[in-house]
């Protein structure tokens, strides 16, 4: 695993605080996309919970997965009693159970790819569902944008995560739609987007920050270097933009 794939637990507390929920219209779009019960989910990276509610909460029978033990334990505190946690990475989890679904939320892309498609087709039910979500939390307007970017580029280069296969931002079909409809094991590929708008305090977008892995692996000085540039050019209030993208894919039938 990468220094940022595990940057997170150090910041348990502070990414419950600051990173927004899911909305429950993923939800609703894994639902629909089923059309048939989803009584099981195994979550892959489940942080400290965030999508774990969103199908824990609706009477879906959730086994919570997440290599990391702060995270794990911050989880613990905010999701339904039913809910299972396993401590493991991906990698370290061994086929046995199938689920109705299997997702990942802003976290398919630590995983190693190495084997990730037949290994995660083994977990899933044939006809099951696999979805993965998440998307970037950037200012809206694209004058704070460039400020932002301007005061943090002494000390980070870019703090989102490039495309593992390469895709081009511009490209209909996103990663990882792409590598799935590549897979022999899924079919039925759609990418979906839910558009969202939020208005943060210029603090809680700096803290939003403080979970980002980019700034997490910086040396501790460098962090409140760069922290300090950036609230210097925010106004009070920033909007932001925080689309998120969901792909969808269903386990072919044998
Ligand atoms: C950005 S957080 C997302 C957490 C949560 N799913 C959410 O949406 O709020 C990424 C999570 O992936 C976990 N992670 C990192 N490497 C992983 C791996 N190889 N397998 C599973 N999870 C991993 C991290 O510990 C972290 O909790």
């Amino acid at each position: 695993m990468s220094a940022r794939s595990r940057s997170f637990g150090a910041i348990a507390q502070a990414y419950e605080r600051f990173r927004p929920g899911y909305p429950v219209d993923v939800y609703d779009m894994v639902t629909a996309y089923a059309a048939r019960p989803i009584k099981t989910a195994l979550e892959i990276g489940a942080g400290t919970g965030k999508a774990t509610r969103l199908f824990a909460e609706r009477g879906v029978a959730v086994t919570a997965t997440e290599p990391d033990a702060a995270m794990l334990a911050e989880l613990r505190k905010h999701v339904p009693a039913h809910v299972a946690t396993v401590q493991a990475a991906f990698e370290e989890l061994r086929p046995g159970e199938r689920y109705d679904l299997v997702y990942a939320a802003a976290a398919l892309h630590w995983t190693n790819p190495r084997n990730r498609w037949s290994r995660l087709a083994a977990m899933v039910e044939p006809g099951g569902v696999f979805a993965s979500f998440g998307g970037p939390i950037e200012p809206a307007d694209p004058a704070v944008a460039d400020a932002v970017c301007a005061a943090r580029s002494p000390f980070v280069e870019r703090h989102d995560v490039p495309s593992p296969d390469g895709t081009p931002p511009e490209a209909e079909m996103q990663w990882p739609g792409t590598e799935l409809q590549r897979s022999e094991w899924f079919t039925d590929v759609r990418q979906e987007v839910i558009e969202r708008r939020l208005t943060l305090t210029a603090d809680d977008y700096i803290g939003h920050l403080s979970t980002v892995s980019a700034y997490l692996v910086l040396p501790d000085a460098q962090r409140e270097q760069v922290f300090a540039a950036i609230a210097r050019v925010l106004p009070e209030t920033v909007e932001i933009t925080t689309d998120l993208t969901i792909h969808l894919a269903r386990r072919c039938e044998p």
